[in-house]
């Protein structure tokens, strides 16, 4: 990208927007589809159908957990707890455990993919990883288990972490009440040991946690999403959704010459309306990008440059400036928009911008999944 002579007026705005169109004809998909699923996962989706449905983990924005049950550790016989997720998403949590969230708590999460775990209680404060990359989308299963002073981590029937001289007996706690949180916290996360963001796209089924018989309350799950519909990696924005970051909080544009880029890789795509835009909340659109419903349907990389003239270039210029300068994706404020889109990813200047550190999105938005069948999804979305 080129920008002759000094900053500002001579200089054309150099926009670039990479649209790598990657959508292959309808039927093709569906057949592909059909072709790759090994026999493994089809016996899966067929047992499947008798499973209670399977619970979707993240809460919208807020990171709040999806659930939370009370155990009375006077009453349990039972120790471990075991269940099955898939995701896409690298970091997250799990689930959360305290007696007391000051001075005694557990956290299972993911980091870079991997299990971790993050405890304090009076016998250990610690923070380990530990095992394989599970955020490929597949099934796997968790077990996690109190076994005397030990802290046991088993992932598809494997140990993959003994933790010794950890734990005290559960029963002579001195508040002898367990609570467990599915998909969040019940502390700020800036409490954890290692900062993480809590929110996690996944979803879980056949899980038992600690004894059944020691329970004392369990809340219904509060989960937005639907788990039947089969998932591939991407960002989905369904009908009517928005994300908004801060530009400070993005990579910064390059000086001299200036130049910003933002990439989307743009998988499927239905519906008129905003894909993305830079503005302020008063006025969003200062310069914005518009998906018709026909206007993409096209294959094959493709990248765009669009020059604007430099009466336009200066108000984009001070964007950057303004404290309330944004990237929107998606359905801008007070826009009535039906476009609905798959992003296999998001960069800006190169750098992957991560969903789960947006400024503010929709509680709607598939922050690192889209569905398989777009129609559906749709549907089932609202
Ligand atoms: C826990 O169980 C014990 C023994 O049955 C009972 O005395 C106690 O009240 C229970 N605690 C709670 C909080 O339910
Ligand atoms: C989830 O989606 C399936 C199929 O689209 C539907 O049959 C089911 O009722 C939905 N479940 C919930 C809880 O919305
Ligand atoms: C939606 O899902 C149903 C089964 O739940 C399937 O028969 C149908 O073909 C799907 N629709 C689309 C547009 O993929």
């Amino acid at each position: 990208m080129e920008c002759g002579g000094p900053l500002a007026k001579s200089c054309w705005l150099l926009l670039l927007l990479l649209l790598l169109l990657l959508l292959p004809p309808p039927d093709n998909q569906q057949g592909q589809a059909l072709r790759q699923i090994p026999p493994t996962q089809v016996q899966e989706q067929h047992r499947g159908i008798q499973d209670p449905p399977a619970v979707h983990l993240s809460n919208g924005p807020g990171q709040e957990p999806v659930s939370i049950m009370i155990f009375n550790l006077t009453k349990i016989t039972k120790t471990s707890s075991s269940f099955e997720f898939r995701t896409w998403d690298p970091e997250g949590v799990l689930f959360y455990g305290d007696t007391n969230p000051r001075d005694d708590w557990f956290v299972l999460g993911l980091r870079d993919g991997r299990p971790e775990i993050q405890l304090h209680n009076p016998w250990a404060q610690l923070t380990v990883g530990a095992g394989p990359r599970l955020d490929d989308g597949k099934w796997h299963q968790v077990e996690v288990k109190i076994l005397g002073d030990s802290v046991l981590l088993g992932v598809d029937e494997e140990e993959v972490l003994h933790l010794r001289q950890v734990s005290g007996p559960l029963a002579k706690k001195p508040q002898p009440v367990m609570r467990i949180a599915l998909g969040g916290l019940l502390f700020p996360a800036s409490n954890l040991r290692l900062p993480l963001v809590p929110a996690l796209d996944a979803c879980l089924r056949r899980d038992n946690w600690l004894d059944p018989q020691a329970q004392i309350s369990v809340s219904a799950p509060t989960s937005l999403r639907n788990c039947t519909i089969e998932s591939q990696p991407g960002i989905f924005f369904p009908p009517g959704t928005r994300a908004e970051f801060n530009l400070q909080d993005i990579p910064q544009p390059h000086v001299e010459p200036w130049a910003f880029s933002v990439d989307l890789g743009l998988q499927l795509a239905a519906g008129s309306g905003h894909l993305l835009a830079l503005g302020t909340p008063e006025n969003p659109s200062w310069l914005s990008l518009q998906l018709q419903d026909q206007v993409l349907l096209s294959q094959g990389p493709k990248k765009m440059s669009l020059a604007l003239p430099p009466v336009g270039l200066d108000s984009l210029l001070s964007l950057w400036a303004h404290p309330q300068g944004r990237l929107f994706l998606g359905t801008l404020p007070g826009e009535a928009s039906s476009a609905s889109f798959c992003l296999d990813g998001l960069w800006a200047q190169d750098q992957r911008l991560d969903m789960d550190r947006a400024l503010s999105r929709s509680q709607d938005i598939w922050t690192h999944s889209c569905p398989q069948s777009p129609g559906n999804a749709t549907n089932t979305t609202h």
